[in-house]
């Protein structure tokens, strides 16, 4: 694949590879670079940090681990790696909340000394037992580094903050069984009841089909393997980080983990190992049966729907009883080189919390950034009714910290007649594909259209995020959404930096609603971008050189003959979050 040949050369800094080698480069089920795992960060470079996306003050961070809502707070944990700027040495750091904003950091809640972990302390997740009692499940690695799923508990319920979390020696809860391969056993679910019996999955691969194993246990202390994986996909490889959870039909209430009913789907989530993109489908869960099956608008694999078409991984979700609403957390890896971050003293970013929900078709979930976000909003633009902007046209917002900020924007569309054939060679290609050779600066009919973020004032660097409408030979009409990393650098093209023009298809009837919008979260090193109300999202981690700090830019664009009117575009500079995980010593 092209990709690979691309990344050649990154894989000529790996000391060792472990698992498989064949990703994205969005790096994860983990590059393993001893020379570079014990070296700390000297000065942390601030010129791409983010400034309201969830990272520690240095070092390495990966997946979202256990997030949960408990006597007022928002619990946080990580993978961390708190010796370096690569993977390596994991332990689950933890932060937390009041508002998902502001956080605060705690010492270390689980970390390798037991002979059940002593190999490592990997992803995992919280439950809330009846009585309201926390419990974590998650992956260690024991002496043999075989992947066997513990337990953790507060030791003091009473402390709100629950600072510090116990491994009972009663512990691995749960082994590998003798058919398994031990290294492919990881990642333990938010568990759910039904009918006097705790359910949880582990993520698996059996031969070269991916396995969402399937546990149940009377008192969360026994579990026994179910005779069948809730789910399992062939060809899929390693499935990491399953999870599974119930949306409601109507609304965008979230639900308890355990919610079963008439009125409810459910949502089943891998993160596939051998692309480093996450799945997801939409289907019902008998739980009498224990049968999982994918609706037939919803497939597996990596033809499937995914949460977020760019940088995003090892997702997890829960349930917010505050609030009601189901929030994912997902995280961002860097795309430049290991020796840049080690360079740079950091590595990683939690994408920002998003409340998901059911689209009204039944079809795919939604997507939109936790209210919480609007109260760091500063000083506003608004740029209304921007009529019939023509082809070439490029308008620049100005007024706000383009480095950092929210923007919002609506474009209204006239007639789709314009719209480019889809050439039927495109069907093989995926939706990055279509977007590497129809580029924003390449023009169209109806689109390229959209934001073009992280400018230089001459646009020697920016990443646009764009729409591009197409007509097929069956005259539907196709919404392309790119977000394009391609040219969001000056950097040389040799240096080890990936750059992929990210993309997905929007699923709206364009020709009946004639507009569409953008939400775009910018955030120096970070466009985290959402289309049509969050049917359609995508993640890209860049690191331009003149579109830094002050010198950023935001402009609007349209590339296409048919003019396109902005009816309305909100920006706000960001401001930075009051308490983000000061004196991080631990
Ligand atoms: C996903 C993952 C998990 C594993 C953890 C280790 O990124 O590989 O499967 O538990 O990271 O840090």
């Amino acid at each position: 694949m092209d990709i690979l040949r691309k990344l050649a050369p990154v894989f000529l800094f790996a000391s060792c590879v472990f698992l498989i080698t064949n990703n994205n480069g969005v790096e994860g089920s983990h590059r393993i670079y001893s020379r570079l795992q014990n070296v700390p960060a000297g000065e942390v470079n601030q010129v791409h940090r983010t400034a309201y996306h969830f990272q520690p003050p240095k070092h390495w961070i990966n997946d979202p681990n256990g997030p949960m809502f408990f006597n007022g707070f928002y619990h946080l944990f990580y993978q961390y790696n708190p010796k370096g700027s690569v993977w390596g040495n994991i332990v689950w750091a933890h932060s937390v909340s009041k508002d998902l904003i502001n956080w605060e950091a705690l010492p270390n809640a689980i970390f390798p000394s037991k002979s059940f972990d002593i190999n490592g302390t990997w992803s995992g997740s919280a439950t809330i037992l009846p009585g309201n009692r926390p419990i974590i499940l998650y992956t260690g690695l024991d002496n043999d580094k075989r992947q066997i799923q513990s337990y953790a508990v507060p030791v003091n319920i009473s402390d709100p903050y629950l600072r510090e979390w116990d491994r009972p020696d009663d512990n691995p809860l749960v082994l590998p069984s003798s058919d398994m391969n031990a290294s492919q056993f990881r990642d333990p679910t938010t568990a759910w009841w039904h009918n006097g019996h705790w359910r949880m999955l582990v993520g698996g691969k059996r031969k070269k089909s991916g396995m969402a194993w399937l546990y149940r246990s009377i008192d969360f202390k026994h579990w026994i393997k179910a005779k069948h994986p809730l789910h399992s996909a062939p060809l899929t490889g390693m499935w990491e980080c399953p999870d599974f959870f119930p949306v409601a039909l109507h609304g965008k209430n979230g639900l308890d983990t355990s919610r079963v009913g008439n009125d409810v789907k459910h949502v089943f989530k891998v993160s596939l190992d051998e692309t480093r993109y996450e799945y997801y489908t939409v289907g019902q869960y008998e739980p009498e049966t224990e049968i999982y099956e994918p609706d037939k608008t919803s497939v597996d694999g990596r033809e499937g729907l995914r949460f977020d078409y760019g940088n995003f991984y090892a997702s997890k979700t829960f349930f917010d009883s505050s609030k009601n609403r189901r929030i994912l957390w997902g995280w961002a890896n860097e795309s430049d080189s290991a020796d840049d971050d080690t360079a740079k003293g950091w590595a990683g970013i939690q994408a920002i919390p998003r409340t998901l929900w059911l689209d009204p078709s039944g079809k795919q979930v939604l997507q939109w950034p936790i209210e919480e976000l609007e109260t760091l909003r500063g000083q506003k633009v608004d740029l209304n009714d921007i009529k019939n902007m023509k082809q070439g046209k490029l308008v620049q917002v100005k007024g706000i910290t383009a480095a950092q900020a929210d923007v919002d924007v609506t474009f209204t569309l006239g007639s789709l007649d314009k719209a480019e054939e889809f050439d039927p060679n495109w069907e093989k290609l995926d939706a990055e594909s279509v977007c590497a050779l129809k580029r924003s600066n390449v023009p169209g009919g109806v689109g390229p259209f959209g934001l073009a973020t992280l400018a230089s004032q001459n646009l020697e660097e920016f990443t646009p995020v764009f729409f591009r409408v197409f007509k097929t030979k069956e005259n539907k009409h196709k919404v392309l959404m790119c977000s394009d990393a391609k040219s969001s650098t000056l950097r040389p093209f040799d240096i080890k930096q990936y750059r992929p023009s990210f993309a997905g298809y929007v699923d709206v009837d364009l020709a009946a609603e004639k507009k569409i919008s953008l939400r775009s979260l910018i955030d120096h090193s970070v466009v985290e971008s959402f289309a049509a109300g969050g049917k359609t999202c995508i993640l890209s981690r860049v690191y331009p050189t003149l579109a830094i700090k002050d010198d950023a830019q935001l402009f609007v664009f349209n590339n296409g003959t048919e003019p396109v009117t902005v009816q309305t575009l909100a920006a706000w500079s960001m401001n930075a979050p009051k308490q983000m995980n000061q004196n991080l010593e631990f």
